[in-house]
């Protein structure tokens, strides 16, 4: 039996659903239940029927889903597979800004640790966070912990005063803008999709800017046949199986995030099998991201 054959067959026999994210290995996507990004992902985790959740992506993902589903066991393929900028604000960082501004609402990235998510008073995506923010009643906006969707949003919501901080994604981040350039010039029909965590520097030179998800309707959609895609590189799957004939161009320096990429098949297999690697949220930090987490489901929904 191929590894493939026992996740499917161990999928069956242990009431599991799996879902990946669109970052983690061709492999593995192919095998998934769900794939997404991590607003379809979350929404998807908090209405299952099966009775265990196979997260393959980061922590804050399996985090999210064990929040909102707290009787459903949610199991990770790889427990250390974490995202940097989760833990890049805190919330000594939260309680200075509440001191400090009136009439503040906390907005904060999925892409965050439980603790932070608990301190917030709603959690956001790079998919929903416009809008959620626009629908907010507050003047002021502390936006944690990624300055880059910060100030993506900020621009389009010029409303509001935004206090910025200063998390990053070391892999959009640190994206060079040379090499988009480059691929510019090579590529002069080809349009730019970039998601808003890339630096102001190449988001300035998109065409279109959104989440993973966005990014791969867009080239969906578009008449283009060639795009420069300025994201992690595990999008390219989904991307090239929705659209085998177009072509698509990625920095020279790949983007690659290496957490996402601790999710392999044989661990997956593993998790499977043993039941192991289960997600744990403390009960209070749990109830109190939650509802951070129901309140972006209720204002993206709105
Ligand atoms: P999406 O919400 O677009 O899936 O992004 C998740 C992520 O981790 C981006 O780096
Ligand atoms: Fe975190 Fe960046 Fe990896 Fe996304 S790509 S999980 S933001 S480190």
């Amino acid at each position: 039996m191929t590894l493939t054959e026992e996740i499917e067959k161990l999928k069956t026999e242990k009431d599991a659903a799996v879902l990946a994210h669109y970052y983690v290995e061709p492999e593995i996507q192919e095998v998934a239940d769900y794939i997404g990004d991590s607003f379809y992902l979350s929404k998807i985790a908090a209405g299952l029927e099966q009775r265990t959740i196979v997260f393959c992506g980061v922590s804050f993902m399996g985090e999210s889903a064990k929040i909102l589903s707290p009787d459903k066991r949610v199991l990770m393929p790889d427990l250390t597979a974490d995202c940097p900028m989760a833990h890049m604000a805190d919330a000594e960082a939260i309680a200075k800004a509440r001191e400090e501004y009136e009439d503040l609402a906390v907005v904060c990235y999925i892409n965050s640790t439980t603790e932070l998510k608990a301190h917030s008073d709603v959690c956001v995506t790079s998919s929903n966070a416009v809008d959620i923010v626009k629908a907010l009643p507050n003047k002021n906006i502390f936006f944690i912990p990624d300055k880059n969707l910060a100030h993506f949003v900020a621009k389009q919501v010029p409303e509001k005063h935004f206090v910025f901080h200063s998390g990053y994604c070391p892999v959009h981040e640190h994206m060079s803008v040379k090499e988009v350039k480059a691929l510019k010039e090579a590529h002069p029909d080809a349009e730019v999709l970039a998601h808003p965590e890339c630096s102001g520097a190449v988001r300035e030179l998109a065409d279109y800017l959104g989440s993973t998800s966005g990014i791969i309707q867009y080239a969906s959609k578009s008449e283009a046949s060639e795009f420069i895609i300025c994201t992690e590189a595990g999008v390219d799957f989904e991307l090239k199986r929705k659209n085998p004939k177009k072509r698509f161009y990625y920095p020279k320096t790949l983007p690659v995030c290496l957490d996402m990429k601790k999710n392999t098949l044989a661990k997956l297999r593993d998790t499977l099998l043993e039941s192991g690697n289960e997600v744990q949220v403390g009960d209070e930090a749990g109830r109190l991201s939650k509802l951070s987490l129901e309140k972006m489901h209720e204002l993206a929904g709105a």
